[in-house]
């Protein structure tokens, strides 16, 4: 009888990494693996609690050492790419589908171009759905303030499908830097003090707040904004599917905004114009609320609004444009290029910026991505009629005796009408709430003269202003005597 020879099967490893969305311990990982030339099905990947991961916990690394001259791994930009996005994935087994795919690339460098590829083509379902998934949070989350003495702060409650809680959490910081947020999930939680982002502990939905004021406001706003002529319910259960209702306030009214559609729409078409509702009762909500408004196209684009800054009850209202690259990625008005020069201009002609309101006909940056620069674009006239809401807001709230258009945009805005600003500027009108519009250039179209015309530009610009800081003194004195 021959003895039985037993065949020996290359060693099995057990590779637990640090977190779910761990990829820089995957891909140390995988390379050493590769390097040490151990084949996919060897290897057993896991993160912890990969259901209801902590964050926190650290992963058991004893891997095998490869020979000290064995290549790097091969890999290709578009496998890295779609890696970094696959792994947010909640499926278990997308760390050895990576691993599996690292593996072939190393034989088939060009694998990814293949798109009939099995592999290829989960990766890239996967990637899809977290994308979507990234794409829903940013959407559906909604806050709830809690007020303390400490001042107030937002919670919100979201349940995503896969791990994309730290790959969102720079678009929050950015788009809600100056306020004290939380956002809770079952996958862990983000908190945000306006300085440092710090990550804790899964959560339940015990631990959010239901129901508040601002809840109030987003149920009045999403009614107002609701447009019954374009009620689409297939295209609306798409866009904001019916699981992530209970989460989100406005959801409650729909039902009801379903039933009472046409007859809106009917009253709609007679009044023939803008009405979000009640108009907010404050700055800070006007703040808070044009945060979360996707009325147009701008309002969706990822970038923050930009709030008007200056003192309530401010005799003079500037009003820009839109905020530029500068202007929202600080979350203030007028701190670029532009705003410089119309500072040093408002100084010449004796106006304190600190008596000034000053905000912007369009509250989102409009633009178009060049390389790593973002280019400024014109809104449309309908996307400055639309936004026209939150300024009619702000001037009712600041009640300026002088509003100061710049531009034809903030003059649109302002009259609801498109004019020439050469022909318009340097004589009052009066609207209808009695204030007095002055309209000019806007100081970026003065950055981008030369010369000759420049100079004779900012001459006129400067002339305009004088006319409206003498025109202050005026209204000042005659509030004074009012008074
Ligand atoms: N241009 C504007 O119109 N507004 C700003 O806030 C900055 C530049």
């Amino acid at each position: 009888m021959t003895p039985f020879r037993s065949m020996r099967l290359p060693e099995a490893f057990r590779i637990t990494l640090s977190a779910p969305d761990d990829f820089e311990g995957w891909r140390d990982a995988a390379r050493r693996m590769i390097r040490a030339d151990v084949p996919p099905d060897r290897i057993t990947w896991e993160s912890p609690a990969d259901q209801s991961a902590d964050l926190f916990t650290q992963g058991d690394r004893r891997l095998p050492a490869p020979p000290a001259d064995a290549p790097q791994p091969r890999t290709s930009r578009d496998f890295l790419q779609l890696a970094q996005s696959v792994i947010l994935h909640s499926d278990s087994t997308r760390f050895s589908l990576l691993y599996r795919m690292l593996w072939r690339l190393q034989s088939r460098p060009r694998l990814m171009e293949d798109k009939a590829d099995a592999d290829v083509r989960t990766m890239e379902d996967l990637a899809r759905n977290v994308r979507r998934d990234i794409h829903k949070m940013r959407a559906f989350v909604r806050f709830r303030v809690i007020e303390s003495e400490a001042g107030d702060h937002y919670v919100a409650w979201f349940e995503p499908d896969h791990h994309i809680l730290r790959a969102n959490a720079g678009f929050f910081v950015r788009r809600f830097t100056t306020m004290h947020w939380s956002i809770l999930t079952p996958r862990g939680t983000l908190h945000w003090d306006g300085e440092v982002l710090q990550e804790g502990p899964p959560a339940t939905r015990a631990d959010a707040p239901s129901g508040d004021p601002v809840e109030a406001l987003w149920r009045k706003y999403y009614a107002s904004t609701f447009n019954p002529a374009r009620l689409k319910i297939g295209a609306m259960l798409k866009e904001m599917p019916r699981r992530y209702w209970k989460n989100m306030p406005e959801t409650a009214l729909i039902p009801e905004l379903i039933a009472g559609a046409q007859a809106r729409e009917a009253q709609m078409v007679k009044a023939g114009e803008q009405d979000f509702g009640q108009q907010p009762q404050s700055l800070a909500a006007v703040a808070g609320a044009i945060l979360a408004c996707r009325r147009c196209e701008i309002g969706c684009n990822g970038t923050r609004a930009v709030m008007g800054e200056g003192p309530q009850g401010a005799a003079l209202m500037i009003v820009g444009e839109q905020p530029g690259d500068t202007e929202e990625a600080q979350g203030r008005p007028f701190v670029g290029p532009a705003g410089q020069l119309l500072r040093a201009h408002l100084q010449h002609a004796g106006i304190g910026m600190g008596q000034a309101y000053v905000t912007n006909a369009v509250k989102h940056f409009k633009f178009v991505p060049r390389g790593k620069h973002r280019l400024h674009q014109n809104p449309t006239a309908k996307e400055i009629d639309i936004c026209r809401w939150w300024l009619d807001g702000e001037r009712a709230l600041v009640r300026p005796r002088l509003v100061l258009a710049l531009g034809a945009s903030a003059a649109r805005s302002l009259l609801g009408k498109t004019v020439s600003v050469q022909k318009v500027r340097g004589e009052p009108q009066v609207l209808a709430d009695g204030s007095e519009l002055w309209i000019t250039t806007h100081p970026s179209y003065l950055l981008r003269l030369e010369d000759q015309s420049r100079a004779e530009e900012e001459a006129k610009f400067a002339n305009d202003l004088r006319k409206v800081s003498t025109r202050l003194s005026e209204l000042s004195g005659r509030i004074s005597t009012e008074g």
